[in-house]
């Protein structure tokens, strides 16, 4: 990585905006607009228990992630028709194209739609119709992760793959989200490796509110490619250089964490730590409907609390693309665009 020429604090704020970055950690389900969730409602005859987009935007008050996730469900609720999916992924990918996002790799989570009978085949095509139009319309190149819900079983979670298998080439990977506490990764040892056999990316999210030994055994168990969240793996120094010794990549999500009360302040948030440590972080959305911002508030807030500096910028968007899925040559060229913004 090169040295920065001198860049101002006000080059530095255009940089966080313009420069071409990676998503690599945004639940599509997460994306989902008040304003959205309301228009599918009607549209699909749904129930909602909030008499206005106000309300429903007032209820997004969280003490920790179940009490996001009780909400998050409930919103996704509305969700029945291929388009619906489609169309609440063309909003994010608009999103994703204002903020300079030219790479994502998107998660969803096909259990909180076929628990309500709707068909894999219609989330799947829905999503994957909108990234195709992504590529095609915007300039921005989208794949799907598929996440296990860690709170069922890794019996419903081989179903689930079972179910989506006839789509294998229509997403890339597999994660593990939803209730960390309680559902440590080991829980689902034999469906990741069946994914692996198959080929499949891997990841997992581990240490948002869960210990270090999450992270461990996410590695170790599951043998996954990138830890999402993995902000307490600080508590661990013995882990914390086997995350910079290997370069695993931590999918970190700053406004997702002080919403979400991990951190009690963005002043607070372990990222320059997490970096200056040598470790392949990235930033990114999470659940950008949710937690008050997509990739560039992220961004621009985290940088205004916390005093990271150009060097930091440059190195956060040049390790979203290391961190990406994106085969060799594409990678490059990103990395390329990145190099030619902060080079300049
Ligand atoms: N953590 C776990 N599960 C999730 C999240 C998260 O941040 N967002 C959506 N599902
Ligand atoms: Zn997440």
């Amino acid at each position: 990585m090169n040295t920065l020429p001198p860049i101002s604090a006000e080059r530095l704020v255009d940089l966080l905006r313009t420069a071409p970055k990676a998503e690599l950690h945004i639940h599509i389900e997460g994306s989902l607009e008040p304003e959205l969730i309301f228009a599918l409602s009607q549209r699909n005859g749904i129930a909602i228990p909030y008499a206005s987009v106000d309300e429903l935007r007032r209820a997004y008050a969280f003490s920790n992630l179940q009490s996001f996730l009780d909400i998050y469900y409930a919103g996704a609720s509305v969700l029945i028709t291929e388009q619906d999916f489609y169309d609440m992924a063309w909003a994010y990918l608009l999103k994703a194209q204002a903020d300079h996002v030219i790479h994502t790799e998107i998660f969803f989570d096909p259990q909180t739609h076929t628990a309500r009978g709707v068909a894999m085949k219609t989330v799947i095509d829905g999503l994957y119709r909108a990234c195709q139009d992504a590529q095609a319309k915007l300039g921005v190149s989208a794949s799907l992760i598929l996440c296990f819900l860690r709170h069922l079983s890794e019996e419903d979670a081989f179903a689930t793959l079972e179910d989506a298998l006839p789509h294998r080439d229509q997403f890339i990977g597999v994660g593990l989200d939803s209730s960390e506490l309680g559902h440590p990764p080991e829980k689902f040892a034999r469906v990741f490796a069946r994914c692996r056999e198959l080929g499949l990316h891997l990841v997992a999210h581990a240490g948002e509110e869960g210990p270090p030994e999450y992270i461990w055994s996410a590695l170790d168990v599951l043998k996954v490619e990138r830890i999402d969240h993995g902000v307490q793996s600080t508590h661990d120094a013995a882990l914390m250089k086997r995350l910079a010794a290997e370069r695993i990549p931590l999918t970190v999500c700053p406004l997702s964490n002080q919403k979400l009360c991990v951190f009690p302040n963005l002043a607070d948030h372990n990222l320059g730590r997490l970096l200056d440590a040598g470790l392949c972080a990235t930033v990114n959305s999470d659940d950008p409907a949710y937690f008050g911002g997509y990739m560039n508030d992220n961004f621009l807030q985290t940088f205004a609390a916390t005093g990271l500096t150009a060097q930091h910028a440059y190195t956060l968007m040049r390790n979203s693309f290391e961190a990406s899925f994106l085969a060799p040559a594409a990678k490059r060229a990103m990395l390329d665009r990145v190099d030619a913004a902060f080079l300049a």
